[in-house]
């Protein structure tokens, strides 16, 4: 079975989960990546009646289909459920986001929401975080700075070349960044002056992680 095909399988399932809880006043917080846009294509497909949706990019606002309305989170009062994908997942639920570049509002979507749940296919279960880069979005005068900080802690930072974030900034990969203790190090990234946010998600976690292999769909 594909990677995408275990991805969509994750994202029905989700969906299949919240569909019962889903309200006319429910406001649905919607990631971004591919795992995601399967999501966005089965609420598309259901037409479920609910408040509205709010998306962490402009990428996955285009996505929804007309018969949502897309808010933003200053015209709601948090979100009933956040679905998301993710880089990484561990035994915790701690998880490693922000290969899209989209870390810092799918955090903020994920902390101001009543229930996460993050779709997956296995090949992103490990053991220890830290094998995909951490991305790392910063303010562009910063970028150096915060590089040789990030050298310090162990990583190996490479800057994203072309790409600015849906906040207008930039975003450094650190490779090989040692993640003993994700809790401590995601503060301790976002201490250093000029970072906006950091890809671990520790602080806070998946509630829950619907899993998809060739076999099963797990939740965990
Ligand atoms: C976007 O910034 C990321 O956090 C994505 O959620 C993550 O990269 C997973 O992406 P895929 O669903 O495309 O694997």
């Amino acid at each position: 079975m594909s990677q995408d095909s275990k991805k969509e399988l994750a994202a029905k399932e989700a969906f299949e989960l919240i569909k019962a809880d889903l309200m006319k006043e429910s406001v649905i917080g919607i990631g971004t990546g591919s795992t995601t846009n399967f999501f966005i294509e089965e609420l598309n497909r259901a037409n479920v009646h609910i408040k509205g949706v709010v998306c962490s990019s402009d990428e996955s606002e285009r996505l929804v289909n007309d018969a949502y309305d897309v808010f933003s989170l200053n015209d709601v009062h948090g979100m009933d459920f956040y679905i998301d994908g993710a880089d990484e997942f561990n035994d915790r639920k701690e998880l490693i986001k922000g290969g899209g570049g989209a870390l810092t509002r799918e955090k903020i979507l994920a902390q101001s929401s009543k229930k996460f749940i993050c779709i997956v296919d296995d090949t992103k279960h490990v053991p220890l975080l830290g094998k995909f880069p951490l991305a790392v979005e910063v303010i562009e005068v910063a970028r150096s700075a915060i590089s040789r900080e990030l050298m310090i802690m162990g990583g190996r930072p490479v800057y994203r070349q072309g790409f600015r974030t849906d906040n207008g900034n930039q975003i450094i990969d650190v490779h090989n960044m040692p993640i003993d203790v994700p809790y401590e190090l995601e503060a301790k990234i976002n201490n250093i002056p000029g970072v906006v946010e950091n890809g671990i998600f520790s602080k806070r976690k998946a509630d829950t992680i619907v899993c998809a292999s060739a076999n099963s769909i797990e939740i965990i």
